[in-house]
């Protein structure tokens, strides 16, 4: 390992989901994503701290709490603590899972805010909102409905129209009607608090040219950027379930300012349950020289790109090092859908399946650009069989049997095939580089190529035939012994994909955890164990059932 390698420290984060519901695989594709690339991290030698939270805030949540009939505070716990059995069943290594709804949060949200204001940044304009008097509250675009004042459709929501895509300020719609109790809503005047994002625009372009973003999401921030950068309205009125802003009696920040400062506060309490608490300002000081990486979807990459790293820039904090956005998924072709049967619950899927074999195939589909990626379920089935059933694992069972049967679980001194080994660590070079570049099909598909091999060597020695003349024969001790390292290799270069299996596969082989640096050590000489079932084939029993649980 490179010394520079061995030094970088690395901060990742996957979106922060809403604590207002249970995880579908929609999240579970954005978790894995993250979760291979930190788990290859820490494989290789880095420091990777990886961190997420529920986030909980926002008026989605308070209202959902209001119609379940209990208090936000006891909402977000339930679904927190539903959020991390999902994290810990699909083995999303984070080391910090926390909540935006924390003290540290407040903390930080309030210092970041304080910050911005001393630099000018933060200003007080007077703005009309529709407002419901019988719900007492001011209504966001969503709460909102009525006709749209260009092309008169009607039933259109409080910020654009879906029938002629005008986008429009919702004091201009016609007939306007509150979603939450039907009535008319008053147009008010009230107080907001605005992020003067329009005057960064020199500073955006900098952090752009300066950080690791993908040439698609840099072609969306331009077109943004040569547009109208408006300032962006950080404020919420009361009632409101987040944090008050200081100075500013019932106004709140708005969630989209505290949720991202979550990062930073799921961070925080991470080092503090440590012990590590002077450590913060190491990672988060603008001179830092560790490194920070956001993983999200493409519907939040505004927020990502634009308002956080601004927030952070003019705050006196480090900004991202990368922001890596990835597409939707897909079911069957088609977007998720609850009528159509095609929106799947992480622990519906689990009922029914192995949390490794969608790992795997999210990681066959998953590539550093930010396409859609479908989960098709006959595909699914088929690449899981074939592959990981079918080639990876089964170099692992017709070796083994040998060695634990004649030959009392101890591996050959010598290799029989020394090059093909040489062969497949040339190869763990260019999987590492794809690995770090996210482009984890790619890492796939060479990995999947190797284990053809593997089984090609096998095939060709045939040693179940020169084991029927002496089963103790020299050639079939060697011959397995290779066979058995070449599953070793593999089994290292999966082990950010495959958890579970491949620890399984490093007890079997009498090893401790696998580390990237002893890919070229070979195990020659040493006992193993006796070889137990890896992983089942997915029966077509299990498909049907998991899409019929969630029809
Ligand atoms: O879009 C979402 O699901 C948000 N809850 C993501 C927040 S990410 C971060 F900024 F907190
Ligand atoms: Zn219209």
């Amino acid at each position: 390992m490179s010394l520079k390698e061995s030094s970088r420290k690395i901060i990742v984060t996957s979106a922060l989901p809403y604590a207002n519901a249970s995880l579908h695989l929609g999240n579970i594709l954005e978790l894995v994503q993250t979760d291979i690339w930190v788990r290859f991290q820490r494989l290789i030698g880095n420091e990777c701290t990886y961190v997420c939270a529920d986030d909980a805030h926002g008026t989605p949540i308070m209202l959902k709490a209001e119609e379940l009939n209990k208090s936000p505070e006891t909402l977000i716990q339930e679904v927190y603590k539903d959020h991390k059995e999902t994290f810990d069943l699909f083995n999303i290594s984070t080391d910090n899972f926390y909540t935006t709804h924390s003290d540290e949060n407040r903390e930080l949200s309030e210092l970041i805010f304080n910050q911005l204001n001393q630099n000018g940044l933060i200003e007080t304009r007077t703005i009309k909102q529709l407002y419901d008097a019988e719900k007492g509250m001011f209504l966001s675009d969503r709460y909102i409905k009525g006709t749209c004042p260009k092309c008169e459709s009607t039933d259109q929501y409080g910020d654009n129209c879906e029938v002629c895509s005008a986008t429009y300020d919702a004091t201009e719609l016609i007939d306007p009607i509150s979603v939450l109790s039907k009535t008319t809503p008053e147009i008010r005047d009230t107080e907001h608090l605005f992020f003067r994002l329009s005057t960064l625009k020199d500073s955006i372009h900098e952090w752009i040219s300066n950080s690791s973003v993908q040439s698609q999401v840099i072609n969306k921030l331009s077109e943004w950027l040569d547009g109208d950068l408006r300032d962006w309205d950080i404020s919420r009125d009361e009632p409101y379930f987040g944090f008050p802003i200081p100075g500013h009696k019932g106004k709140y920040f708005y969630v989209w300012v505290d949720a991202p400062i979550g990062y930073l506060a799921s961070h925080k309490n991470y080092l503090n349950k440590n012990q590590r608490n002077d450590e913060f300002s190491d990672y988060w000081n603008p001179d830092t020289s560790s490194e920070l990486y956001h993983f999200i979807g493409k519907d939040i990459m505004y927020f990502h790109t634009l308002f956080f790293p601004a927030m952070l820039r003019h705050s006196n904090f480090r900004s991202p090092t990368g922001v890596f956005v990835h597409g939707f998924l897909t079911i069957n072709g088609e977007k998720m859908s609850k009528s159509r049967g095609t929106f799947i619950l992480a622990k519906t899927y689990l009922d029914n399946l192995d949390s490794e074999y969608l790992r795997y195939f999210y990681a066959t589909k998953l590539g550093p650009g930010i396409d859609d990626i479908d989960l098709n379920l006959e595909d699914f089935k088929q690449r899981v069989n074939t592959d990981l059933v079918g080639k990876f694992v089964n170099i692992g069972s017709r070796s083994a049997k040998f060695i634990n049967k004649d030959f009392n679980n101890l591996l050959a001194s010598e290799l029989h095939e020394p090059e093909l080994l040489k062969e497949f660590l040339k190869t763990s070079l260019e999987i590492k580089t794809l690995y770090e570049a996210r482009d984890f099909n790619k890492a796939m598909r060479e990995i999947m190529a190797l284990a053809d091999k593997a089984n090609q060597y096998i095939d060709k020695m045939e040693p179940w035939v020169i084991s029927k003349q002496d089963p103790k024969d020299k050639l079939v001790h060697q011959i397995c012994t290779t066979s058995l390292n070449l599953f070793r290799i593999l089994a290292i270069m999966l082990t950010p994909v495959l958890p579970e299996l491949t620890n399984k596969i490093s007890t079997f082989l009498n090893e401790d955890k696998f580390t990237w640096d002893s890919i070229d050590k070979n195990l020659l000489g040493h006992n193993i164990r006796q070889f137990k079932p890896l992983l089942g084939r997915i029966e077509d029993k299990s498909i049907t059932q998991l899409i019929k649980s969630t029809e």
